[in-house]
């Protein structure tokens, strides 16, 4: 007899963006006329930089030939990829990266969700409350913990709730905890740590002997100098931390696919018998088992990013999608809103108004005023009462759904 993951059926609901996608369709279904703006999964609208679909016609050209084919390629990535990362990414910030340590990957998605798979299961795992369900849902999957309660929280996962009082970044833990998912600008709060604040997470893990997830999916949002971009900016992270990048929001990929996962070399996990393992060998060894590789043409697309033009031409977009956050910022704070984030993020949290719970405020945007946002509950139990807008989208989009906001 074929036995299930029973692991599974502990996941307390479907996939939040699914979710909100069904109940948006159905809307849709019984509302044909209803011009409806969707503030809610951060998915681009902008298209592709130039320089970046250029590099891809190029690509495609080459595939076309017989001695520009691209077969199967090496599994972390091609070195023209990694090395623009390093030399783009990293050596500005006088940051130490090999290009041996990047792993090119189909996006953070996969790797923040994957990744655990090299840990042990008896790891106890920490999170932020509200956080981005694929670090919690797949530890659910892999069964490093037990049954989930009706707000949406497992047992053995110890959550760190992310509120006002700590501009949404955590304490420390007061147990003891090996497997740390921080994500800096966060989804969904929109906040950001600084240099300080990371350190303190930094020498936990060191003196821990712990391991920091940390996801920077929207590094490229941060304005200005002051907050690190990188966990590697702050001393002793190359020892305890895993970085997760991604082309997605970054240059418009959502739909291309692309990002990265730097482990580096340093880093180890240990044996129950108390053996240090090298995670860069693991990771390798299970990347090249189960992954081939990110296409040439992709990979072509994500180097041209790094190009003085492809910098110029995305940095112009990402402009774009940050003035929507002021917009929004200022517009809803006029209306009477209380509101965090958008300011290094493309995400603005919103607390819901006194006695409207976020589902119900859901409900209320998508009724009223035909725009779609994603309740903060949907992340995670202290995200209850609170909303999230995204700032993805056209700028005329975002100013009507502010209007049409205001006359609810
Ligand atoms: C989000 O809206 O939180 C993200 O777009 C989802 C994702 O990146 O998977």
């Amino acid at each position: 007899m074929i036995f299930v993951n029973e692991n599974f059926s502990k996941l307390k609901a479907g996939y939040l963006f699914p979710e909100i996608g069904r109940r948006v369709n159905a809307f849709a279904k019984a509302n044909p006329d209803a011009s409806i703006i969707k503030l809610g999964i951060g998915d681009v609208t902008e298209p592709l930089a130039p320089a970046v679909t250029d590099a891809m016609h190029k690509a495609v050209d080459e595939m076309a030939t017989h001695q520009g084919l691209h077969g199967y390629g090496p599994e972390q990535g091609y070195a023209f990829l990694r090395e623009a990362i390093v030399e783009n990414d990293y050596k500005p910030r006088n940051i130490q990266v090999d290009a041996d340590e990047i792993f090119v990957s189909d996006g953070a998605k996969c790797d923040t969700g994957n990744m655990q798979e090299i840990f042990g299961i008896d790891n106890v795992v920490a999170v932020t409350d509200p956080v981005y369900p694929v670090y919690v849902d797949t530890n659910v999957m892999a069964g490093r913990t037990g049954e989930g309660d009706d707000s949406g929280r497992y047992e053995k996962i110890v959550y760190m709730p992310c509120t006002t009082e700590n501009n949404f970044v955590p304490e420390l833990p007061s147990e003891p905890v090996d497997m740390i998912y921080l994500c800096y600008p966060n989804n969904p709060t929109g906040a950001v740590a600084t240099k300080a604040q990371l350190k303190k997470w930094v020498d936990y893990a060191v003196e821990n002997k712990a391991i920091i997830l940390f996801d920077a999916a929207y590094e490229a949002f941060i304005r200005g100098d002051s907050i690190p971009h990188s966990i590697y900016e702050i001393e002793g992270a190359r020892q305890v931390a895993i970085e997760f990048r991604s082309f997605s929001k970054t240059a418009g990929f959502t739909g291309v696919r692309c990002g990265f996962t730097v482990v580096p070399k340093e880093l180890v996990a240990y044996t129950k018998r108390g053996l240090a393992v090298e995670l860069h060998r693991i990771w390798s060894r299970r990347h090249c088992t189960k992954f081939n590789g990110v296409s040439y043409i992709t990979q072509k697309g994500a180097e041209a990013v790094y190009s003085p033009e492809g910098k110029r031409q995305i940095q112009k977009t990402i402009d774009l999608y940050m003035s929507n956050a002021d917009m929004m910022r200022e517009a809803l704070t006029q209306q009477g809103y209380v509101v965090y984030g958008g300011e290094h993020a493309p995400y603005i949290w919103v607390h819901t108004p006194k006695g409207v719970d976020s589902w119900a405020f859901f409900d209320l945007l998508i009724n009223k005023a035909n725009v779609v946002g994603t309740p903060g509950a949907g992340f995670g139990a202290a995200g209850e009462g609170y909303f999230r807008l995204s700032a993805f989208n056209d700028p005329d989009k975002v100013k009507e759904a502010m209007d049409r906001i205001s006359k609810i």
